[in-house]
């Protein structure tokens, strides 16, 4: 094991030291990114007490999750040095896992005192925050979770809601944040994947039981996973309250769309907890951003104690997930598929980090170097955040070639950092590709 560990530190030295031009060119590309005009203002949802203006270009958007609130959290400060115009807490933002809401409050307090999390709200950050399952109550909790009233009311505190907030009310603490002028709109929509989440189904003795090699060793632990695919569409992850308040959200008009869930969308091989879980869900969410034409969908994600980028691509959503007993890839109706891929970054840990295991993922992109689990590209191990930067400027070559003056083709560059703000992670798309 410490043969293993040595390798993995090594892998992260070697990323972060291979990183920098990486550093350099998305440096470029935010300098470039500032218009030389500013377009007129439409103010949509009202900003909570924080830095960032409604009408405010959004350039670049941090994300992090899993962060042990009283051990230091070297990536979440390596975060807040770049001054993000936006950072979104993905969940298990602390690790409360009680029923005693004292305990609760003095893991918040210990939070509060992260020197990463006051320089962020000490500067011009916008900061967000949607729950899982350890902030929410306990280890893989949904609807069961008794004290989620209790846990939803210190959440709101927290993170600054206003008193009138619907987030202190209704069920979940689901949100939607709208940034950014007229042409360049951010919408940060921040989902609850636990106050209404169908319990989980779990393995059992009558189910074939998996290989040794198969298990992560958290199983071995005793410590949660090992979740099956739900059959019954009568479970659900979202309720029907936060489904119909979504398909209004996917109709406000904006160029860019995060949809923060804590758990993975795109990764569905595995047995922890994701999506994939309720993959009935999975497949309804394609379906409706696809009903509502909603273009410039990335989804965020954390709770996985790793860092990787991973995509659904056209053709490629499943109807239910590869099981170790089912390999075979069952694909969702042609009618379902998404009309441009749907990309997944997983932020996650800001202090938490995994232990060395294997997983498949058939939608992951890229590879963290000798820091990879496996051999189809590799996650990132260590503590780090992501990072979503937008260059709004971008010049389309191709029209520039054909003779036309500036067309802006705006990209985003989707990356995983390390915990020295070094690139470990990268993926660029135009966001023309996504609709
Ligand atoms: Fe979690």
């Amino acid at each position: 094991m410490a043969t293993i560990l040595r390798a993995v530190l090594a892998a992260g030295v070697l990323a972060a030291a291979g990183a920098t031009w990486i550093r350099a060119d998305v440096a470029a590309s935010v300098a470039a990114a500032v218009p030389e005009v500013v377009p007129a203002v439409v103010p949509v949802v009202a900003p909570a007490a924080d830095a960032l203006a409604a009408d405010a270009l959004v350039v670049t958007i941090a994300l992090g999750s899993c962060i042990k609130e009283d051990q230091p959290s070297p990536a979440l400060e390596a975060a807040a040095r770049i001054q993000p115009d936006v950072f979104v807490f993905l969940g298990d933002n602390i690790y409360g896992d009680s029923t005693d809401m004292e305990v609760f409050r003095t893991k918040y307090a210990n939070l509060e005192a992260q020197p990463g999390l006051r320089a962020l709200r000490a500067g011009p950050t916008r900061v967000l925050a949607t729950w899982d399952d350890h902030d929410f109550g306990d280890n893989d909790m949904g609807v069961e979770y008794t004290m989620k009233r209790q846990t939803q009311a210190i959440f709101c505190d927290f993170w600054k809601e206003p008193a009138d907030s619907k987030r202190r009310t209704r069920d979940g603490i689901y949100d939607s944040v709208l940034l950014g002028p007229q042409g360049q709109r951010v919408q940060i929509i921040l989902l609850d994947a636990r106050f209404n989440r169908s319990p989980l189904k779990r393995r059992t003795p009558s189910d074939t039981p998996l290989p040794r090699g198969q298990r992560g060793e958290w199983w071995s632990a005793g410590y949660g996973g090992d979740y099956l695919a739900h059959t019954d569409t009568t479970t659900t992850l979202l309720g029907e309250a936060q489904w119909a308040w979504l398909e209004e959200q996917l109709k406000v008009p904006a160029e860019v769309r995060l949809i923060a869930s804590s758990v993975q969308f795109a990764s569905e091989e595995h047995r922890f907890e994701s999506w994939a879980n309720f993959p009935h869900e999975r497949v309804r969410m394609a379906r409706l951003i696809k009903r509502t034409g909603a273009a410039g969908v990335v989804f965020a994600s954390g709770d996985r104690h790793w860092g990787e980028l991973s995509a659904v691509r056209p053709g490629k959503l499943t109807s239910t997930p590869p099981t170790f007993e089912d390999p075979s890839i069952k694909l969702a109706s042609d009618a379902d598929q998404p009309t441009y891929p749907l990309f997944d970054v997983t932020a996650s840990a800001l202090n938490r980090s995994a232990s060395v295991r294997t997983e498949r993922n058939m939608h992951r992109l890229g590879d963290a170097g000798e820091g990879k689990a496996n051999d189809q590209g590799g996650p990132y191990l260590l503590g780090n955040f992501g990072l979503i930067t937008i260059n709004w400027d971008q010049r389309s070559e191709r029209r520039a070639r054909q003779g036309e003056a500036h067309v802006p083709d705006p990209t985003l560059t989707l990356e995983i950092r390390d915990a020295r703000g070094a690139g470990v992670l990268r993926h660029q798309v135009r966001l023309a590709e996504l609709k």
